[in-house]
């Protein structure tokens, strides 16, 4: 057993700074206020509800997950934020319609009580979006500032102790790492030449970065996925996680294809359809926007099968992802997959899984756990990617030179095994030879 790890008291409120208050925002808002109330139960949230074994499996001890570590209660989140729209939260969950009129209208004050604050965004990052409550400034440097000193003002208006930050908004479109993403001074400079490859969400990400609050990014693109960003997270000694939640169809994905690699099960095809009618999936009607989501999605069966060491069984299968906007779905996306596999001596099987999800009702429990675990990160002094949150993300953040992480399971193992570390409980290996008379040698 290790020592516990220094973490710094959660104590005061934790402000969270909303980027985006479209379906997920709203969902996360309402949500907490639900639960506060006692009207519903936060189902999906491992921090709330999942237990962590410690132990021997003779100890029987299992706390719940926020019982064991220092996390800030549901009581002391305060939520603030920004959209390109004027819509209260109220009034944007109305339009979102995730959630029934009646959970909306139970929280109707703490709802209305939240106005976005104007967005820092550029059309030329969102295709098919545009709304009149944006920043201006003379430069994107310029812009940044006014983001820190609304995360400032915010802070200070309702007493918080510290911040966190969460891209819940829409996906920009493509774009890799360039010149300007690779050195602090070169971002920098960017931002004051008024860049053209410096996105949005990168403005919030800086931010965020330069204020020491941290950065969470529920979509795709890079945002502070970027050696520039990532530099100054680790001198300013900031977390930052992403990217993408993992909701709906790669969550599936990431939950089969480790089992049929275990099984050692062939894969000849896999072939995933969405439609969906929300404003994301509008978004993503835009080829930019699609593509970022698109390399997002493809990249996780990869690094699951491992192709290049099972030539025989992940060698040559096809994997196409198609999204499709149709409105009459909102946000309750049907997603299919027809997945090609093969046995024994070749022979081929199929599986298809046709999962009527409800996105945003399996992105909120994620985006909850996330700020609860950012804020546990920070006071615990760990800086930079949080590649422990894998678990949540369709694209997990990785250090340089290392693949990464895309089996649930194993990032479930990671993660609970951080939780341990800092605790300072013994790691779980779920070796067991302890309980069993397996080596005369061994007998005490
Ligand atoms: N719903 C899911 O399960 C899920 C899963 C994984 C990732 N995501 C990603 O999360 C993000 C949010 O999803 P959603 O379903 O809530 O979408 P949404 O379209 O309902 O909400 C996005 C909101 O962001 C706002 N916005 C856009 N650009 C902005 C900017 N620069 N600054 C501030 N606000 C801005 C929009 O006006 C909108 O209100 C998307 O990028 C989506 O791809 C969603």
């Amino acid at each position: 057993m290790s020592a516990p790890k220094a973490i710094a008291p959660k104590d005061g409120k934790l402000g969270v700074m909303v980027v985006g208050m479209g379906a997920i925002g709203t969902t996360v808002v309402a949500g907490v206020h639900l639960i506060r109330k006692g009207l519903s139960k936060p189902v999906g949230s491992m921090t709330q509800m999942g237990t962590i074994r410690l132990g021997k499996r003779t100890e029987a001890r299992f706390p719940v997950v926020k019982d064991f570590v220092p996390l800030v209660g549901l009581d002391d989140l305060v939520f603030g934020g920004w959209d390109i729209f004027e819509d209260t939260a109220y009034e944007a969950a109305k339009k979102a319609a995730v959630l029934s009129n009646e959970h909306i209208d139970a929280v109707k004050d703490e709802l209305k009580a939240l106005r976005p604050m104007p967005a820092v965004f550029d059309k030329n990052w969102v295709k098919l979006l545009d709304g009149p409550n944006v920043k201006t400034g003379a430069t994107k440097y310029d812009l940044a500032r006014q983001l820190m000193d609304d995360m400032a003002r915010f802070k200070a208006e309702n007493g918080c102790a510290r911040l966190v930050m969460l891209w819940a908004a829409s996906t920009e479109t493509f774009t890799p790492v360039k010149d300007t993403h690779r050195t602090i001074p070169a971002f920098e400079a960017a931002l004051k030449a008024n860049d053209p490859d410096i996105a949005p969400s990168m403005i919030y990400a800086y931010a965020a970065i330069q204020s020491g609050v941290p950065f969470i990014n529920g979509a795709p693109n890079l945002s502070a996925d970027t050696p520039a960003l990532l530099a100054l997270a680790t001198q300013k000694r900031v977390p930052v996680c992403g990217k993408d939640f993992k909701t709906g169809q790669t969550l599936m994905k990431t939950i089969l294809a480790p089992g049929l690699k275990a099984r050692q099960l062939g894969l000849a095809g896999w072939f995933s359809t969405n439609i969906l009618g929300n404003r994301d999936g509008e978004v993503l009607a835009d080829p930019g926007s699609f593509k970022t989501k698109e390399e997002s999605k493809l990249s996780v069966l990869d690094s699951i099968l491992q192709p290049d060491m099972y030539p025989d069984l992940y060698g040559d299968y096809t994997h196409l992802v198609r999204i499709n906007y149709y409105p009459p779905r909102g946000d309750n996306k049907e997603g299919w997959d027809n997945i090609d596999i093969f046995g024994w001596l070749g022979y081929p099987m199929q599986i298809k899984i046709d999962f009527l999800c409800r996105d945003s009702i399996l992105a909120a429990p994620v985006a909850l756990d996330l700020v609860l675990f950012c804020d546990l990160a920070a006071r615990a002094g760990m800086a930079g990617i949080q590649e422990w949150l894998s678990f949540y993300f369709k694209s997990p953040m990785h250090a340089e030179g290392l693949y990464p992480e895309h089996d649930l399971f194993i990032q479930l193992t990671k993660l609970k095994n951080t939780l341990r570390y800092l605790m300072g409980e013994e790691l779980i290996t779920h070796l067991g030879v302890e309980y069993y008379d397996y080596f005369e040698s061994e007998k005490a």
